[in-house]
């Protein structure tokens, strides 16, 4: 089967679908080739994620992708929230096939451009080189 029964799962029953009108930042990543975009917003109280909500228009995996990285962020501290990577959003997920690997990167990038987001918005210091633009020229 090419899809795990994870993907299935969150792709069909996506988590924390939704929009967050007081996000504290929100993140929006698209690939160019595709044309597949992700939207994140976070609510953080303190260093930690109190709720996070996503709308994802692109394919099941982005989805399931998107569904997966919310629910591994959510309660989480910012300084986890920094370590998430589309690698470990794939092994939540049981892996997705070779060419759906870079939909689990959209989700890496969007969650870092939200949090990248609340630190510009509130004047928070951070070493720009935590924020590097992801290439996604190989992903197709
Ligand atoms: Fe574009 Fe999956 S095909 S994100």
């Amino acid at each position: 089967m090419l899809y795990s029964e994870k993907v299935m799962d969150h792709f069909r029953h996506p988590r924390n679908v939704g929009v967050l009108d007081q996000a504290d930042g929100v993140g929006e990543v698209g690939n160019a080739k595709c044309g597949d975009i992700m939207k994140i917003y976070l609510k953080i109280d303190g260093d930690t994620v109190s709720d996070v909500k996503f709308e994802t228009f692109g394919c099941g995996s982005a989805i399931a992708s998107s569904s997966m990285a919310t629910e591994m962020i959510k309660g989480k501290k910012l300084d986890q929230v920094m370590e998430l990577t589309n690698k470990a959003v794939v092994e939540a997920l049981d892996g997705l096939p070779a060419h759906k690997l870079h939909c689990s990167v959209l989700a890496e990038e969007a969650v870092k451009a939200a949090l990248k987001d609340y630190y510009d918005k509130n004047g928070i210091a951070y070493d720009p080189s935590q924020f590097p633009h992801i290439d996604c020229a190989g992903c197709h």
